[in-house]
């Protein structure tokens, strides 16, 4: 066979499915600086789980999106990553494995299969998703995970070296391709909360370009976002205005294949007071408003209980008091509820607000009436 001939058996091969007239119309869109869901352009609620892919029975993922359907949340940000270098026991769930130099995908029924679980489930129960491809942080693997598959030593390296890079893509791409068509995915998420410490903030700016145009290639339909803490923009110079932790707000916001800006907030940890969210807010807005792409709050928590209802409804209502100057939505970090099948609770972190508790009608049922 002649060469450019195969080439073009192998285009047709690997090309992913595309979406009908139909379905493509009721896709997740941003509509100027707000989100436009099942065709309703307004301010959204949300949450989030990283543990949801993790469960193993498909009712209990089943009740838990009703409970979100129930209390009116749309949108829930999942980890869409379990990265391991040994594989656990059979009942375990991991999505992707290393070993010397390879990875595997696991697409077994303790693997991807409990992803399109939590497709399936929200597709049901009207839940938009934020899918993320990998961590920072070593929780669930992270970058780490692959250090020594693909021969670095740090995540600066990480961003930067062919081999793993040609890894990530590879596992986007088996994870976008599952569902290219499905109208439950809001958006792709490069990371969580990716950083390069000490790094030029090019290195993260051409890593973002770089993945978030080749998701772009893959998927024309759905948003793309970046999912990081929102440092690295103009402020009062306190750390997290500053540059250090390698990102460049603005300019990565601005890359074309980006759709909407993602910042966090927990003041504890950044050496913050609780008030200054009202400040990082809408700074975030301003600029948001000036790229004309949405804003979305997308984790925020305080560790102390009794501060869950007081402060963040305080952030909450500074978020939607800038709904008409950037801000499109927010998620608190993180949901909690009752597992069904085996009656335990879910991992409570300091941050877990749980389903039908006094903290639950303060920051969803009194929120979400507040949004309308
Ligand atoms: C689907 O939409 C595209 C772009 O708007 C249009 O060109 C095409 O004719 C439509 N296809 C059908 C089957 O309606
Ligand atoms: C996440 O990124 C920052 C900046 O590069 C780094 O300091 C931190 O150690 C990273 N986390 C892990 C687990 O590598
Ligand atoms: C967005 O990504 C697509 C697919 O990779 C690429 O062709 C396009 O040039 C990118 N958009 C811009 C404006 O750079």
């Amino acid at each position: 066979m002649r060469p450019a001939l195969l080439l073009s058996l192998v285009g047709v091969v690997t090309a992913l499915p595309t979406i009908d007239n139909v379905s493509r119309a009721s896709i997740s869109k941003a509509d100027g600086t707000k989100f436009n869901i099942d065709g309703v352009t307004k301010y959204y609620a949300g949450t989030n789980s990283y543990w949801i892919g993790f469960l193993t029975n498909d009712n209990d993922v089943d009740t838990i999106m009703s409970h979100l359907q129930t209390a009116g949340h749309k949108i829930l940000r999942v980890w869409g990553f379990n990265d391991v270098k040994q594989t656990p026991g059979s009942g375990t769930v991991y999505f992707q494995y290393f070993s010397g130099s390879t990875a595997t995908i696991n697409t077994g029924a303790n693997g991807l299969q409990r992803l399109d679980a939590v497709v399936k489930s929200a597709e049901k129960n009207g839940i938009k998703l934020i899918i993320n491809f990998v961590n920072n942080w070593t929780d669930f693997g992270g970058m780490a995970a692959y250090f020594s598959a693909c021969g670095v030593n740090s995540n600066a390296q990480w961003y930067q070296a062919a081999k793993c890079q040609a890894m990530y893509q590879n596992y986007v791409k088996a994870v976008v391709s599952r569902y290219r068509t499905s109208t439950a995915v809001f958006a792709w998420e490069l990371a969580n909360e990716p950083r390069c410490n000490g790094c030029q903030t090019s290195v993260l700016t051409n890593w973002i370009k770089k993945t978030s145009d080749y998701i772009r290639s893959l998927d024309s339909d759905h948003m793309i976002t970046t999912g990081d803490e929102g440092f690295g923009l103009a402020g009062d110079g306190s750390y997290p205005y500053q540059f250090g932790e390698g990102i460049d707000w603005a300019a990565n916001l601005a890359l074309p294949n980006i759709s909407f800006g993602t910042f966090h907030f927990y003041p504890s940890g950044w050496g913050v007071t609780n008030s200054f969210g009202s400040g990082w807010i809408t700074a975030h807005a301003k600029v948001c408003q000036q790229l004309k792409k949405p804003c979305l709050f997308e984790e925020y928590g305080v560790t102390n209980a009794a501060d869950h209802c007081p402060v963040e409804s305080d952030w909450q209502k500074s978020s939607v008091a800038a709904k008409d100057s950037g801000m499109a939505g927010d998620l608190f970090w993180q949901l909690g509820d009752t597992i069904k099948s085996t009656g335990q609770q879910t991992h409570n972190d300091g941050h877990t607000i749980y389903y039908g508790s006094s903290d639950w009608k303060c920051l969803v049922d009194n929120h979400v009436k507040q949004i309308g």
